[in-house]
């Protein structure tokens, strides 16, 4: 798929729109992003319109069902490939608006993790090369001991030996040890902003916190801002400092995540609450109050999404102005934006 290049040049002294709570210091900021697949079938409305920033060293979970369009989402922050429309920037400067050398170079400053580490990772190239990657492709290769410096750095930090690692190859590897090379081979770039695609999904449990602490202590320590997509609101519970609800490619709620767990507005956001099983007291507290089951557990398809608010098929409380008008995100508290005809008030 090519999409649209919008129109538009990057000016770092631009302002970067005024949708509800824009964060004054973003260093991410996803404006009306549209990503489409032209497929045989049709067009798959993968997302639809999302706007969202992220301030300067914090972390935005991206949740919701699978195929609700987190990954194409979060790909399209890389251009991996170009959002079909809207505008992506990284510090002021909007990816969607480069091509070519500068594109190149402005890659650099975002990066990203995959879900299936062993795949993500080249089998035949060892370890200590697959870091060297980016350096590579960004012309990073100077004198022989700097790269070497770079990458022997990298891998330290994310707890691997270069002198027993670096000359192995994948397959040598857990998973777990597998993702931690993905995540050196991300961080030796330095970049400003790193989105995590589901990346503890497809390891252990045990596994799982590990990778999960790593990326917090990178977080600190390289002052990351942060994409971490996952289907599992558990797990994001203690890595985002913001949470994204999405749904059939549009963003319903977004909020602080103590806000979030506690407070939640859109009736969808409640749903995925109450089936996330292991989050504990707080959530049951919430839902004690407030209990909530879809009407239908079909989730329509991206082919043909219902009209209006597209959660109205299997939403509780839809009613007439459901099926015909599409709700904005708009502030309820600050900080706090929900889409929705009828937020449940009486959490607040
Ligand atoms: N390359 C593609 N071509 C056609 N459809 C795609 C492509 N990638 C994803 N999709 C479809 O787009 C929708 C969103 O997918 P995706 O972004 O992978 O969702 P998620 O990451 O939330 O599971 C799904 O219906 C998926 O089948
Ligand atoms: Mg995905």
């Amino acid at each position: 798929m090519t999409g649209a290049t919008p129109d538009v040049a990057a000016s770092p002294s631009e302002p970067t729109g005024t949708g509800p709570g824009r964060a004054p210091d973003a260093r991410l900021v996803v404006e009306n992003v549209t990503v489409e697949y032209r497929t045989r079938k049709g067009t798959v409305h993968a997302v639809t319109d999302v706007s969202l920033d992220v301030p300067r060293g914090t972390t935005l979970a991206l949740v919701g069902e699978s195929g609700c369009g987190k990954s194409s989402l979060g790909r399209a922050m890389l251009q991996l490939p170009r959002p079909t429309s809207g505008r992506v920037m990284v510090d002021g400067t909007d990816l969607c608006s480069l091509s070519g050398a500068a594109l190149k170079r402005a890659r650099k400053s975002i990066q990203m993790v995959f879900q299936d580490p062993v795949s993500s990772l080249n089998p035949r190239r060892r370890v200590r090369d697959i870091v060297a990657e980016g350096l590579e492709i960004q012309g990073i290769e100077g004198d022989g001991a700097e790269l070497r410096r770079r990458v022997d750095a990298a891998m330290e930090a994310v707890g691997l030996d270069p002198a027993s690692a670096g000359d192995r190859r994948p397959a040598e590897f857990s998973g777990g040890q597998c993702q931690r090379i993905a995540l050196a081979r991300a961080l030796v770039l330095e970049p400003e902003v790193l989105v995590c695609d589901e990346p503890v999904s497809a390891l252990d449990v045990s596994v799982q916190a590990q990778i999960l602490n790593l990326l917090e202590d990178m977080k600190a320590r390289y002052r990351l801002t942060m994409v971490f997509i996952s289907h599992d609101l558990s797990v994001v519970h203690n890595i985002a400092d913001r949470v994204a609800v999405m749904y059939l490619g549009t963003v319903c709620e977004v909020a602080d995540t103590t806000a979030l767990y506690r407070a939640p507005a859109h009736p969808y956001t409640m749903l995925l609450l109450s089936s996330a099983p292991t989050l504990g007291g707080t959530l049951a507290d919430t839902l004690g109050e407030t209990p909530i089951a879809a009407t239908s557990s079909e989730l329509p398809s991206p082919l043909n999404p219902p009209s209006g608010c597209r959660f109205r098929t299997r939403c509780p409380r839809a009613t007439a102005i459901c099926t015909t008008d599409r709700p904005q995100l708009v502030d309820i508290a600050p900080g706090h934006q929900v889409a929705c005809h009828h937020p449940l008030e009486e959490n607040r």
